[in-house]
């Protein structure tokens, strides 16, 4: 159900380590080219180094900035990660530390969905009385990626970003729909053991990612009551060109109303959608009153879309 009040985004920040990773360096010790990888998944390089606390401290310093809102006026902080850094506890206590906060902080483990998750938790809890959320995507995937391994290898990348996320009073913002998913039947096409890296089932995960990205975004288009056209801005999860082009033949969303990013971050797993956010912030992409689009999807299998109502 839409909320009855108004939720706005007032601040926006990105991070990512100084650190590129190219193609061209990949293959220096993997068989593979440049072009094969830009045709395939549309990254042509990634960032590495950092750590997941680290660059969702800079992210969220710069929303809090952007929003021009002081920490000590956030009253929660939620944390989309799929690469904390550590197993336990959750490194989101660790940002609000860095932060000087001391409210709730959690972890949220919805792999690259993990951000939109976020974002309709955060949701409800200004239901509940909350004023000023900051929902932070951040990854350290170097920590669980082979950088030998040529099928995994040349998609994942660090980077953070981070949006203040509060009630909008005046009610121009508003969360028109929303829809969360799972399918625990593919926990083994994308997954991490404990102390071990990233295994892909690469040809699967494509084709799960194009079938569920057409049915979130088709659910959560039916409970806002809009069409595809209607979306001034769809901000999908960055994890590679051919899934998002695929899907969007089906749904009928064009590429000119996309955000990407994915060419220089690579995939970013729970940071892609708030970097992509900041990008098209940056470059002026979103206008009050603008239908933006968030669609996530990845490792679970999980899945998350929301449509926002961008407020003034
Ligand atoms: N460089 C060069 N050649 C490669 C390669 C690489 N990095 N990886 C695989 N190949 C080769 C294969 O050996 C195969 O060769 P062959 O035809 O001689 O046997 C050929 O390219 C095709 O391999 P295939 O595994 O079918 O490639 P693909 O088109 O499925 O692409 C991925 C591989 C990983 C790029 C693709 O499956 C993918 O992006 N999947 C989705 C992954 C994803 O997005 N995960 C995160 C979700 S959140």
């Amino acid at each position: 159900m839409p909320a009855p009040w108004g939720l706005k985004l007032t601040g926006v920040g990105a991070a990512l380590p100084e650190k590129v990773l190219t193609n061209q360096d990949l293959t220096a010790w993997m068989d593979t080219t440049d072009e094969w990888i830009r045709e395939r998944t549309g990254i042509a390089e990634r960032r590495i180094g950092g750590s997941t606390s680290g660059l969702a401290t800079q992210a969220a310093q710069r929303a809090l900035s952007d929003a021009g809102v002081d920490a000590q006026s956030i009253d929660q902080v939620i944390l989309a990660t799929t690469s904390p850094d550590h197993v336990c506890p959750g490194t989101a206590p660790a940002v609000a530390r860095e932060l000087g906060l001391d409210c709730g902080a959690f972890d949220v483990q919805a792999a690259c969905s993990g951000w939109v998750y976020g974002l309709v938790v955060a949701n409800g809890l200004l239901l509940q009385g909350l004023e000023r959320i900051l929902v932070i995507g951040a990854e350290s995937l170097d920590r669980i990626t082979d950088y030998h391994d040529r099928g995994t290898g040349i998609l994942f990348g660090n980077g953070a970003g981070a949006a203040v996320v509060e009630r909008d009073d005046t009610g121009t913002g508003q969360l028109l729909g929303w829809d969360l998913g799972s399918n625990g039947n593919y926990v083994h096409i994308l997954y991490a053991d404990h102390g071990d890296v990233l295994q892909m089932d690469g040809k699967e995960v494509f084709r799960q990612a194009v079938q569920v990205i057409q049915r979130s975004a088709k659910a959560t288009m039916e409970q806002a009551g809009v069409e595809a056209d209607d979306i001034d801005l769809v901000i999908p999860h960055q994890a590679n060109i051919r899934i998002v082009e695929s899907a969007w033949k089906k749904l009928g969303f064009s590429m000119d109303k996309t955000a990407m990013v994915l060419e220089r971050t690579g995939n970013t797993s729970a940071a892609s959608i708030p970097l992509a956010l900041d990008d098209a912030l940056v470059n002026g992409r979103i206008e009050p009153g603008d239908l933006v689009m968030f669609l996530g999807f990845g490792a679970g299998m999980t899945w998350a879309s929301a449509l926002v109502r961008w407020n003034a």
